[in-house]
C-alpha cells in the first residue's frame, strides 16, 4: 500500500520540477561576447565568487583589514585593471556595464567600510556592506546572460 501511494508521488515530483522550469520564460538579455572574452569572463566571475567566499571567511576570523583587502583588490575599482574591464566593457550593452561599475564601486565602499569595522568592531554594519556587493552580482545575473 504503501509502495502504491509513493510511486505516482516520486513521478509527480520528478516531472513537475522540469515542466515547472520550461514554462518559464529566460526574459533575460543575451550579450554577445567574442569566446575568448566568454572564457575570460566567466573565469573573472568564479574569481567574484571565490573572494566573495574569502571575504566571509575573513569576517568570520575577525580580520576585517584583510576581508578589505580582498574585497578592494579582487572586485573593488583597484581590480578594474586585473579583469580587462576596459576591453570587454565595449562589448557589453549599457545597463550591464552600469551593474559592473556598480559591484566595483560598492565592493570598494565595502573596503572602507571593513578597515573601520577593524576599529569598531561592527560586524553587523560591515555584512550590510557586504551583501551591497552580492545585491549587484543578484542585479546584473537576473538581467543579462551569455550567448
Ligand atoms: C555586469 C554583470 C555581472 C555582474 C556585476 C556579476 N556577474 Fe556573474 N555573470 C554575469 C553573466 C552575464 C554570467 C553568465 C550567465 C549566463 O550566461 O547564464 C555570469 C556568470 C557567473 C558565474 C558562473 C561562472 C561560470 O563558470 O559559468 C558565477 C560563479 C558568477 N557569475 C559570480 C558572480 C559574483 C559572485 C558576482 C558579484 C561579486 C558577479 N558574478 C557579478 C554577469 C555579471
Amino acid at each position: 500500500m504503501r509502495k502504491a501511494l509513493a510511486a505516482p508521488l516520486l513521478f509527480s515530483g520528478l516531472l513537475g520540477l522540469p515542466l515547472t522550469l520550461a514554462a518559464e520564460e529566460d526574459s533575460r538579455v543575451a550579450v554577445d561576447l567574442p569566446a575568448m572574452m566568454q572564457t575570460h569572463m566567466l573565469g573573472n566571475m568564479r574569481d567574484h565568487l571565490a573572494a566573495i567566499q574569502e571575504i566571509q571567511e575573513r569576517l568570520a576570523a575577525g580580520e576585517y583589514d584583510a576581508a578589505g583587502e580582498i574585497a578592494e583588490t579582487r572586485l573593488g575599482m583597484s581590480s578594474l585593471a586585473r579583469h580587462g574591464a576596459s576591453h570587454m566593457a565595449g562589448f557589453m550593452p549599457k545597463g550591464m556595464q552600469q551593474a559592473g561599475t556598480a559591484m566595483h564601486q560598492s565592493a570598494s565602499r565595502f573596503a572602507v567600510i571593513a578597515q573601520e569595522a577593524a576599529v569598531t568592531r561592527d560586524l553587523p554594519r560591515a555584512l550590510g556592506a557586504l551583501g551591497q556587493v552580492t545585491a549587484q552580482c543578484v542585479a546584473c545575473h537576473a538581467a543579462y546572460r551569455l550567448k
